[in-house]
């Protein structure tokens, strides 16, 4: 059974999770039905399905969801939400036959995965039709005074993290490695749901990550954590953000994703 270190922080994670995300709004969620509809998907398996924020209202919706996903805790949440077929496991061996499934749905994780072309291709072993990806995408003005407040606030947080003799985050941002994954394994069909300025205050940023619900903030200790966000209250005052968010749904057809590329090597304990 899977036991990365991905999946502990998403273990650590899961009493948060769902008060630390947006749901979808609407205009993505109409679009990913519609979407999942237009790719003749009845019977969907959601891979990484959390604790069922997407799986929860595609089945109010009618569809015949089953969510796989290797942390018992993420999975508890998604139990609690009265979900029927939930699954744990990993998204490198998925317990399935083959053609089980007329597609599979990743949400939001892709960006998680060491090996996320490796998921794709078993997702694609286990699906008749499609495999189908919400990626979501930013877009802000790199110099821009939004792009350096960004910048400013990475620095300081790394500041402070190497005091405390921590290395700091060497991961690309989510959206930054979807974007990357999507230019390396291009998908058939590429369409966007949804696109919507975002506001917010550096206060209610610092705020989130107070509430330790993202990955890196799990691998500080709580006093570095709440250190490095004084610092940037103090330097920066609460300047506001805006930058444009896109939700994206891709699909790829199974039959050109199986047998695409040679095996890489399984996440290892990372
Ligand atoms: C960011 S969450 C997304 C959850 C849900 N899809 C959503 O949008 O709210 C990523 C999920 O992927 C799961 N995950 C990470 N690595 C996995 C793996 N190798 N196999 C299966 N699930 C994995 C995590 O446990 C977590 O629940």
């Amino acid at each position: 059974m899977p036991g990365t270190r991905a999946v502990r922080e998403f273990d650590e994670i899961a009493p948060v999770y769902d008060e630390t995300r947006e749901p979808l709004d609407a205009p993505t969620f109409d679009g990913l039905v519609h979407g999942l509809t237009e790719e003749r998907v009845e019977q969907l398996l959601e891979v990484g399905v959390g604790t069922g924020r997407v799986a929860a209202p595609l089945g109010r919706r009618g569809m015949t969801v089953t969510g796989i996903d290797a942390s018992r805790e993420m999975l508890a949440r998604a139990r609690a939400k009265r979900i029927p077929r939930l699954v744990r496991g990993s998204a490198y061996r998925l317990p399935f036959r083959n053609r089980a499934f007329d597609g599979t749905l990743f949400v939001h994780v892709l960006h998680v995965l060491d090996d996320p072309a490796s998921a794709l291709r078993e997702a694609a072993r286990v699906s008749r039709r499609t495999v189908l990806a919400l990626v979501s995408d930013r877009d802000r003005p790199a110099g821009g005074p939004d792009g350096g407040t960004q910048r400013q606030i990475r620095e300081i947080m790394n500041e402070v993290l190497k005091e405390a003799g921590l290395a700091p985050p060497t991961r690309g941002r989510p959206w930054e490695r979807e974007r990357e994954l999507l230019q390396r394994v291009p998908p058939n069909r590429s369409t966007r749901l949804s696109e919507r300025e975002v506001t917010e205050t550096l206060d209610e940023r610092l705020a989130r990550m107070g509430r330790r619900g993202n990955r890196w903030m799990l691998r500080a200790p709580p006093e570095v954590v709440e250190r490095a966000i004084a610092r940037v209250r103090e330097r920066l005052g609460n300047p506001t953000f805006t930058y444009q968010r896109r939700y994206v749904l891709a699909a790829w057809d199974s039959d050109g994703l199986r047998g695409a590329g040679t095996p890489v090597a399984l996440e290892q304990g990372t």
